[in-house]
């Protein structure tokens, strides 16, 4: 027996190996039951108080992570993609800490505005925007629109009687590794025009021939789960060229680039992350050579980091609804979530761990598959991690690094309703988003 062990109030306080700071929000430890707390409220008093699955999110999380951004990168404009998780708080406390908004949609636009987020520090995305979501965004006055195809110039040029401003979305040309689903910087996929194309040349003079559109400069975005800063590096020495090819072809000097997103986070722990300090040196670096090398004056740079910013803040509790144990020796943990709530591991084979909430488990371990309780085989949550071999139907389980991409990719699928938002600030729970009622999934029902 440890000393932990045979005294449990030594552990109030500490982070316990079970809470790896690598994936789980900074505030994260455990109180002298042995329960995991976040910003001080115990997980298990969550599921009991809001049932399960819940997704908790951190809020001193989201915004320590958005004054981490800033102080890396004094001098550029922090966007957050909002299609990582996005909820009136979330906008509020995003814009609070200073950074801007990247939205995609219509929806995500009305929930910017309902949430007070200025217009102008809201850039809107998206391969195939409706003519009623570009309608919206000039009408609500956004600062910037990432202009995606040549049909979009004209839809944007009837519509805006105002200077707008506009990024055209390159594709650079840089195949980035990870899974193919989030690969977005090569040139053959649907985003964006490829760079040093004869369309991309023709996006550009057609933006400029349109006396309402200010063209400010270029977007990429790379894909996803980066951790090698280079990619950035190489991608700012093409566009850097690019601006400079426009400079010579056209005498106008674009002023901004922005590099989206893709930042890698930790889903376990030993994934690698992107290192920002290295990203703002390799930035520092690559604009320096490549504006020496064009004579081009230094764009201002942005950056679309969503994951980065909300992926740790957040934890998904599920109760343990049964275990199974095949004769070949597997075990199954079936939850009362899975794929609904968490579809990433399906779609990308993502990888997460699990622990027990409740109790701090001090017997032997046994590997099994974290499954869900949709009616498809693919419903796995976590795959051959380690669990309390005396792990019981009723337990509450903690999945961390779940903030970002889970209530947004979410479904109601088998007729289950999406789970609530629970946010944690110093102490206390707050239901920011509320479960979904049978009556919620009939609403749209009309019989
Ligand atoms: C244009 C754009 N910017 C930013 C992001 C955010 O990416 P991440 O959450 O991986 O940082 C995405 C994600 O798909 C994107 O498409």
């Amino acid at each position: 027996m440890t000393l932990l062990e045979i005294f449990p109030s030594l552990r109030s306080g500490m982070p316990s190996p079970r809470v790896d700071t690598s994936v789980w929000p900074c505030e994260t430890h455990y109180d002298e039951l042995g329960r995991i707390t976040v910003a001080g409220v115990a997980l298990a008093d969550i599921a009991d108080q809001y049932g399960t699955p819940t997704y908790v999110l951190d809020e001193t999380e989201v915004r320590r992570r958005c004054r981490t951004y800033r102080k890396h990168f004094p001098d550029a404009e922090i966007i957050y993609a909002g299609k990582a998780l996005l909820t009136r708080s979330v906008a509020r406390w995003i814009a609070e800490e200073g950074l801007s908004l990247d939205v995609c949609s219509g929806g995500e636009l009305a929930i910017a505005l309902a949430a007070g987020v200025d217009p102008a520090r809201i850039v809107l995305h998206g391969t195939g925007k409706p003519f009623c979501e570009l309608e919206a965004a000039v009408a609500a006055g956004v600062g910037r629109i990432v202009v995606d195809s040549l049909a979009e110039i004209t839809l944007l040029a009837a519509l805006a009687t105002a200077p707008q401003q506009v990024l055209l979305r390159l594709s650079p040309g840089i195949d980035v590794p990870g899974h193919p689903a989030v690969r977005t910087g090569a040139t053959d996929q649907k985003f964006g025009l490829p760079l040093g194309s004869a369309q991309a040349r023709e996006a550009v003079e057609r933006v400029l021939r349109q006396p309402n559109l200010r063209l400010v400069g270029f977007h990429c975005h790379l894909g996803s789960q980066i951790h090698d800063p280079d990619f950035y590096g190489e991608a700012i020495r093409r566009l850097v060229a690019e601006l400079a090819r426009v400079r010579h072809d056209h005498g106008v000097t674009l002023t901004e680039l922005d590099l989206g997103g893709g930042h890698a986070v930790a889903y376990r722990r030993g994934d690698p992350e992107l290192n920002l300090a290295e990203l703002a040196d390799i930035i520092d670096d690559a604009l320096d050579a490549a504006c020496a090398r064009t004579h081009h004056p230094r764009p201002h740079i942005a950056m679309e980091p969503g994951r980065a910013i909300v992926a740790h803040a957040g934890v998904t509790l599920y109760r343990v609804m049964a275990i199974k144990h095949i004769d070949n020796g597997h075990t199954y943990v079936i939850v009362d979530g899975g794929m609904n709530d968490n579809p990433r591991v399906a779609l990308y084979d993502a990888r997460y761990d699990a622990v027990v909430a409740s109790r701090h488990p001090t017997g032997p371990h046994l590997t099994a598959t974290v499954a869900g309780r949709y009616c498809e085989a693919g419903d796995i949550l976590a795959r051959d991690i380690r669990l309390p071999a005396d792990l019981r139907p009723g337990e509450v389980l903690a999945v961390p690094s779940t903030g970002a991409y889970h209530h947004s990719l979410a479904s109601s699928y088998n007729g289950v309703g999406r789970p609530p938002i629970v946010s944690v600030y110093e102490g206390r729970s707050r239901e920011m988003v509320r479960r979904e009622t049978y009556g919620d999934l009939m609403s749209r029902d009309l019989g």
